[in-house]
């Protein structure tokens, strides 16, 4: 398999392992903050879920013959600042983690998934995919959570949104495009840069303004 491909999937190794970290500790401060007892055990359904793309995320890695590719984690990636006191950091997490990091991680796998043809990578896709939905749901139901508990959070929200968006763009929506995928790079669940910026557009468009403006916060334009 290609380097470009092993890279990828070391990545995707080490971001799966990092969100795993990230739902945890979103857990933990969702309980500091007494979230309905539903909603704390959706995050923990996601914290496994996480675990679980981990770790098959690495198994297809060897199984692309990736057994030493090295996973770049970053340990200190792993946790994030709890700015502004708990509730603070949780609606940051909340927003950029789930809201944001979630919602464009669905059509984005599901445009991995249609041209991914190796069979060790599919199910691994198929698998991903399918939780994203439900890790998508709980960043909305949680953002809902934590609006109820007064005009300061939303004060929050419309205060990150810019920043949060901005770093977005600039990992899925950048200006270049790279060298072309192979049709082998493609059926092992790699997308072309210029996908990823389409995606990105389209989501903020038709799935995440939407969703903000039913909840009375406009997206911000992108500068
Ligand atoms: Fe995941
Ligand atoms: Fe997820």
């Amino acid at each position: 398999m290609t380097p470009r491909v092993l890279e990828e999937w070391g990545n995707r190794v080490a971001a799966e392992y990092r969100s795993a970290a990230l739902a945890a500790q979103v857990l933990h401060w969702g309980i500091m903050a007494a979230f309905p007892e539903n909603l704390l055990h959706v995050a923990l359904r996601v914290v496994r879920d996480e675990l679980d793309h981990a770790s098959i995320s690495h198994e297809c890695l060897e199984a692309l013959g990736g057994g030493e590719q090295p996973v770049p984690l970053d340990v200190t990636a792993l946790a994030a600042a709890p700015t502004a006191g708990i509730l603070g950091g949780l609606i940051d997490s909340v927003l950029v983690n789930f809201c944001l990091g979630e919602t464009f991680a669905v059509p984005l796998f599901d445009a991995m998934r249609r041209g991914t043809t190796h069979p060790a990578v599919r199910p691994v896709i198929t698998r991903v995919l399918q939780d994203e939905a439900i890790h998508r749901q709980f960043g909305w139901d949680a953002l809902d959570e934590l609006l109820l508990r007064g005009d300061a959070v939303r004060d929050r929200v419309v205060a990150q949104l810019p920043g949060a968006l901005q770093a977005f763009r600039r990992s899925y929506a950048p200006e270049h495009d790279g060298e072309p995928l192979t049709e082998e790079e493609r059926g092992a669940g790699l997308i072309e840069l210029a996908d990823y910026r389409r995606i990105f557009h389209e989501t903020l468009d038709q799935d995440i303004g939407p969703r903000f403006a039913r909840r009375g916060i406009a997206l911000p334009p992108l500068s």
